[in-house]
């Protein structure tokens, strides 16, 4: 699909995701990636990786090609020194995006001038829960997952947070150096998410919004943005092939809140 005009607007406040199903693809589809998005696909190990991966970074041009007059085909990227993509087209830099892929779902997150971080997890049953808490999550975070004796809880609680810290050292860009037991987020009353640090944290000052949604059963996404004080307006916009759905962040077709 090729736009020649964009045919969505990207307000100063707006955080617009889209969530993709998608198909298998077929090889002649890879045309529209740059080589080196042709060479990594080549180098998956199992076809459904490169399958996947292929349907990722087309998706992305198709996405990045609705908000800019760029095709498909003519997107450039660039990479900060922790591997973070960003747009290299001149005069295209206030469009900010971010993308994640597992099998099922790939979600691309789209802000004007604003650092975006999106994670989309398959729901996979857990070995050793206890272990991969400790090992993954800050203390206050791990006791909330374990703290609970159902299973699909503990399990709705880990995804809720791997998601939610993935879509954050998503949004700053840096990867796993930043340390993931020197953050928190934690549900208040509310049960709004608030993120706290760890004393000598590498807090960049920065206020984020975030939030978690299922996707159906079996998918888990969590968003990160710059907030820099606004309210933003988040909006999950699912792709299939016959065009899109979309919906305010309540009140989205197969989406829902964490309960
Ligand atoms: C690479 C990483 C940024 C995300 O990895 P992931 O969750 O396996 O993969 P996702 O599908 O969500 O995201 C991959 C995409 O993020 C983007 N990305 C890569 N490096 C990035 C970075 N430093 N910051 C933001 N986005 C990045 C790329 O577009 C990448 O797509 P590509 O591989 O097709 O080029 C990084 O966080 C990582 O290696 N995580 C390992 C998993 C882990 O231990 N997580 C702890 C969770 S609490």
């Amino acid at each position: 699909m090729l736009h020649c005009k964009p045919d969505r607007l990207l307000g100063a406040d707006d955080v617009h995701i889209h969530v993709l199903r998608p198909e298998p693809v077929k090889p002649i589809d890879a045309d529209s990636l740059d080589a080196a998005e042709r060479q990594r696909a080549q180098s998956f190990k199992f076809d459904k990786d490169r399958d996947l991966y292929i349907a990722a970074h087309l998706f992305l041009r198709q996405v990045l090609s609705r908000y800019a007059v760029v095709p498909e085909q003519d997107w450039r990227f660039s990479t900060n020194a922790y591997g973070k993509p960003a747009i290299a087209n001149p005069g295209y830099d206030w469009l900010q995006f971010n993308l994640s892929h597992t099998q099922g779902r790939v979600a691309c997150a789209v802000a004007r001038n604003r650092a975006v971080g999106v994670d989309v997890e398959q729901h996979k049953s857990l070995n050793d829960l206890s272990a991969l808490c400790r090992h993954t999550f800050s203390p206050p975070e791990a006791e909330h997952v374990l703290s609970t004796p159902l299973p699909s809880e503990q399990e709705q609680r880990f995804f809720s947070y791997w998601t939610l810290k993935e879509a954050y050292i998503k949004a700053r860009g840096m990867g796993l150096s930043l340390p993931l037991h020197q953050f928190s987020f934690v549900q208040d009353t509310d049960r709004c998410w608030q993120l706290h640090y760890a004393p000598g944290f590498q807090d960049d000052g920065e206020s984020w919004q975030f939030n978690t949604r299922r996707l159906g059963e079996s998918h888990f996404l969590a968003y990160c943005v710059q907030a820099g004080g606004c309210d933003l307006s988040v909006q999950l916009i699912g792709a299939n092939a016959s065009g899109d759905f979309c919906g305010s962040e309540n009140n989205f077709l197969s989406m829902r809140s964490e309960p």
